[in-house]
């Protein structure tokens, strides 16, 4: 199959997706996804951005050291501290790309940059060199291409090509496109540009219109061979074009596409629920591919054609992207080694015994109140016991509330708060709530909360509610996340992981504010 028949596909989950409010990822997470993303065999794994923080640029390099199969990249404004923090962070990587970008269009130029035209072009020849200095693979990125003139588009993409960029991107920045027009400028650029054979087109669309993937597709129906996406379409304000759904959406339609991914599309499902849990970002049912509901038929005449012959209301099999691949794997008479050999194929790995033993002693617990523990359920508690190694200042000690029909509900808590006990009451409109309240009688965060939601990792009443708490102060949002076979202990953890994220936040800077 020649290269023109392949779609190259670029995550940017951690990269993109983390800039959603709260979604940031620690290290540990970020190898965790990054592994994911490998077994799926996505191509390019964007694994943050190098000069935000200390933080930002040893998650790239945790990602560029564990992950071997896929091309690991790190995001660079068109500036020489950039592109130096994310030349190192990316030494050990086996496959490394240095992806630089400047803004292109009038406003950014204007009132974000203040730069002339000239000046841009200058400043993006300059970087892209300097990035080949570092590594063969560059890709540059024309910021707010969506509102970009095309004439100016040709002259700086030309110059960045003979600069040394094998992959341009044109990103949709701020969501603005429609997919017929948004095809044509590819095909404008890729039939104008006079060195366009020598790079790979790129897009990258925002969904501020809900239009990400149609407007990625329309890309790749006029010639771009690959697409920036995300897990879930997490991302920036309203996100990114999902990953699931480009993939799925080329896959189906070959008839139209006549292209393929080199996706392993049954880690789809897996992934998807993995990014969920340590992001706090619970997926909606009725969302396409990964949504509860993506495969269920409710409607009775549905259920017979399905069941008559299937392709009569289904245009793609749940098990090919890795519905039902959850296996029972695991009950109360499972031991430790069995219990290490599942997580490793799931790509966990304990950087200590005493970690490993944590983890063990939390999964007998559950096994205790749970029959049958499923992956789901073990990715859940994964989660909890990496944040919950890192230092807290916050721990929930114990939790009683009561509530019956007629009643006010009411909870009680014990929370330690830098080794010293605390017990507070609270009522509230539920257990919930009063759980909530009476934390916050400890706490006196003041913090705003800004979204509840619980949702079930898995089915049955028997099933560990998975709670978000996002809170919200002085401006920093967090995302606190708990889980547990009972609610209202999950939704205490939740908030006390949220309560510890404020406090431990360190600052980093994002790529896109200000300048250049
Ligand atoms: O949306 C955007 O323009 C970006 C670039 C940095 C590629 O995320
Ligand atoms: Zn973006």
């Amino acid at each position: 199959m020649s290269q023109q028949d392949r779609l190259v596909i670029f995550d940017t989950t951690m990269r993109d997706g983390e800039q959603s409010p709260g979604a940031s990822m620690t290290k540990e997470e970020k190898v965790r996804i990054g592994k994911a993303l490998e077994k799926m065999r996505v191509d390019v794994i964007e694994a943050g951005f190098a000069a935000a923080s200390p933080g930002d640029f040893a998650a790239i390099q945790a990602v560029a050291e564990a992950v071997r199969e896929s091309t690991i990249c790190s995001l660079a404004r068109a500036v020489d501290r950039d592109l130096e923090h994310a030349a190192e962070a990316l030494k050990k990587a086996e496959r490394a790309r240095i992806h630089t970008f400047i803004a292109t269009s009038p406003i950014h130029m204007q009132y974000k940059l203040r730069m002339q035209p000239d000046q841009v072009v200058e400043q993006a020849i300059y970087a892209v060199k300097k990035a080949r200095g570092f590594v063969e693979d560059v890709e540059f990125s024309c910021e707010d291409a969506g509102r970009s003139e095309n004439d100016f588009l040709c002259r700086i993409i030309e110059a960045a090509i003979n600069a040394g960029a094998r992959t341009i991107n044109i990103p949709d920045t701020v969501g603005y496109a429609i997919p017929e027009e948004f095809g044509h400028k590819i095909k404008t650029l890729l039939t104008r540009i006079p060195n366009s054979d020598k790079a790979i087109f790129s897009v990258h669309c925002h969904n501020d219109l809900g239009l990400a993937v149609a407007n990625s597709l329309a890309a790749v129906a006029n010639g771009a061979r690959q697409v920036e996406c995300t897990i879930n379409g997490l991302g920036e304000r309203a996100g990114n074009a999902a990953l699931e759904e480009i993939v799925m959406a080329t896959r189906t339609r070959q008839d139209l596409f006549n292209i393929s991914t080199n996706i392993d599309t049954t880690h789809i499902v897996p992934t998807s629920r993995l990014v969920s849990s340590i992001t706090g970002f619970p997926v909606q049912p009725n969302k396409a591919i990964v949504g509860a509901n993506a495969f269920a038929h409710e409607s009775g005449i549905h259920q017979d054609g399905v069941l008559k012959h299937r392709e009569t209301y289904e245009i793609m099999k749940a098990e090919d992207v890795g519905w039902g691949a959850n296996k029972m794997v695991m009950g109360k008479h499972s031991g430790r080694a069995a219990f290490r050999s599942r997580l490793e194929e799931l790509g966990v790995t304990f950087d200590t015994d005493a970690a490993l033993n944590e983890a063990f002693a939390r999964f007998k617990d559950l096994a205790d109140k749970k029959h049958e523990i499923f992956d789901e359920d073990l990715q859940a508690l994964v989660t909890e016991t990496i944040s919950n190694s890192a230092p807290e200042a916050y721990k929930l000690v114990a939790l009683e509330c009561h509530s019956a029909i007629g009643e006010t509900p009411v909870a009680e808590v014990v929370v330690s708060h830098n080794g010293t006990e605390q017990r507070s009451k609270a009522n509230g409109s539920g257990p919930v709530d009063a759980a909530l309240k009476a934390i916050e009688g400890v706490a006196n965060s003041g913090a705003n909360l800004l979204l509840y939601s619980v949702n079930a990792i898995t089915q049955g009443t028997d099933s560990q509610g998975e709670v978000t708490v996002r809170l919200e102060k002085g401006g920093r949002i967090v995302n606190g996340s708990g889980a547990d076979t009972d609610i209202v202990v999950a939704s205490a953890k939740a908030y006390i992981h949220a309560l510890n994220l404020l406090l431990t936040g360190a600052e980093r800077q994002h790529p896109q504010s200000d300048g250049v």
